[in-house]
């Protein structure tokens, strides 16, 4: 200890006050924010266990419950992105010993298999090649070779633009050898088809800031009767103890009782953007979320550039598009975010430099964004020396749109 006066401190740091860049948010994720849910989360603070957001956390699992097509009793947003309702699926479900089934088609197959490692399980996979679905037969074959206890699928992988078809079959499969199933629906949830009851899925979670539009920080999370009684008869504890489920159960099961301070104004943020899923219907914002992401892709096309997924396995809010030759996508980014303030991704893992990752999530699948991207794109890219027809892609968006 000193024992004269302390050092002084210093100066404090001068910084301005905060202003955004207003961006066109059309890449992987988060994307634009509609400005009810903005309101909303500025909205005055209550604190967690306060009768009133008590009734809000009802209406938070209510609406998720419906997001998801799904009656689970166990339905709740997880506090942090999406990697937390990811890690508290994979987290609670494997337990030391236990074998994981993933796929090793895609950038977040490869982050189920590190969290199915750290929570103890023996990893095995099922392959396909990045770019391509998982095909049932294969999925079949490595359930007869492993017997896993856990086999997780990418419902919608980001990282490639694929959306997993025959669901049904997977889930058919993994139900003769008794293998609970787990879906990331990150990129699906409220923007492409998913029924997590019809589909017996018994785990499915998701992040809030990609198809429904609203800042990440409450990840959604569902779970059967079936794959809650495995991580209530755990023999160990799980190794987390803030993503631990029997302990999060006391808060948003019937006993609404501490476990760590919900973070309320995500909360809010995510009761909005629900009730925006629920206004217009969940089946109609399918629907938009093809037609929208349909017209990109009409205008991309037309432009001259090619999808990196074949049309039955599209992924409407993830458009994969390949880089033409000689093209450098990490310029063009660039060149897109600085002329147009518009987000759009290149590629990651084994498809980096090859794509471009272009979302059509939630509020950004309108006409607006759509026409803006086709336009941006077509431009940038003819000024660098592309071979591309900007004019036809906007005729082609053009005309998708009004069709
Ligand atoms: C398919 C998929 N799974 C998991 C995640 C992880 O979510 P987060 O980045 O919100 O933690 C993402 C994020 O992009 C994703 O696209």
């Amino acid at each position: 200890m000193s024992n004269g006066s302390p050092d002084a401190i210093g100066e404090p740091p001068v910084t301005d006050e905060l202003t955004p860049p207003e961006r066109t948010l059309m890449g992987p994720g988060p994307s634009d924010v509609h400005p009810r849910v903005l309101r909303a989360m500025s909205t005055p603070l209550v604190g967690h266990l306060d009768p009133f957001f008590i009734e809000i956390m009802d209406e938070v699992q209510e609406l998720l419950r419906y997001t998801f097509g799904t009656e689970n009793r166990w339905t709740l947003p997880i506090s942090g992105t999406g990697s937390a309702s990811m890690e508290a699926a994979i987290g609670n479900l494997v337990e030391p010993g236990d074998t994981m089934l993933v796929p090793t088609n895609g950038y977040f197959g490869g982050r189920m298999a590190s969290m199915a490692r750290r929570a103890g399980g023996e990893v095995v996979t099922v392959d396909a090649p990045w770019g391509e679905p998982l095909e049932p037969a294969a999925v079949e074959a490595a359930l007869a070779e492993h017997d896993p206890d856990l086999f997780g699928f990418v419902h919608a992988e980001t990282s490639t633009g694929v959306r997993q078809p025959a669901v049904e079959e997977l889930t058919a499969a993994a139900a003769d050898y008794d293998t609970l199933v787990i879906a990331d629906c990150v990129t699906s949830l409220g923007g492409v088809e998913l029924r997590v009851d019809d589909w017996n899925i018994d785990v499915a979670y998701s992040g809030p800031q990609k198809c429904l539009s609203c800042p990440p920080g409450a990840s959604p999370l569902t779970l059967s009767d079936r794959a809650m009684e495995k991580v209530l008869s755990r023999e160990t504890d799980s190794r987390s103890w803030y993503l631990d489920l029997s302990l999060l159960e006391g808060y948003w099961g019937e006993d609404r009782s501490y476990h760590h301070t919900a973070p309320v104004s995500n909360v809010y943020a995510l009761r909005e953007a629900l009730r925006l899923v629920a206004e217009e219907g969940i089946e109609t914002r399918w629907d938009r979320h093809e037609r929208m992401a349909g017209a990109l892709k009409a205008g991309v096309e037309a432009m001259g550039l090619e999808m990196n997924a074949a049309e039955e396995y599209w992924l409407p809010s993830l458009n994969a598009v390949r880089v033409p030759d000689g093209i450098d996508d990490g310029a063009v980014c660039g060149r897109l975010l600085e002329e147009y303030d518009l987000e759009v991704a290149g590629g990651l893992g084994d498809l980096a430099g090859d794509i471009f990752r272009i979302g059509c999530m939630g509020h950004s699948a309108r006409p607006k964004n759509v026409i803006y991207t086709v336009t941006a794109v077509g431009d940038v890219l003819e000024s660098m020396g592309a071979a591309v027809d900007p004019g036809a892609g906007v005729t082609a968006t053009r005309n998708a749109l009004e069709g």
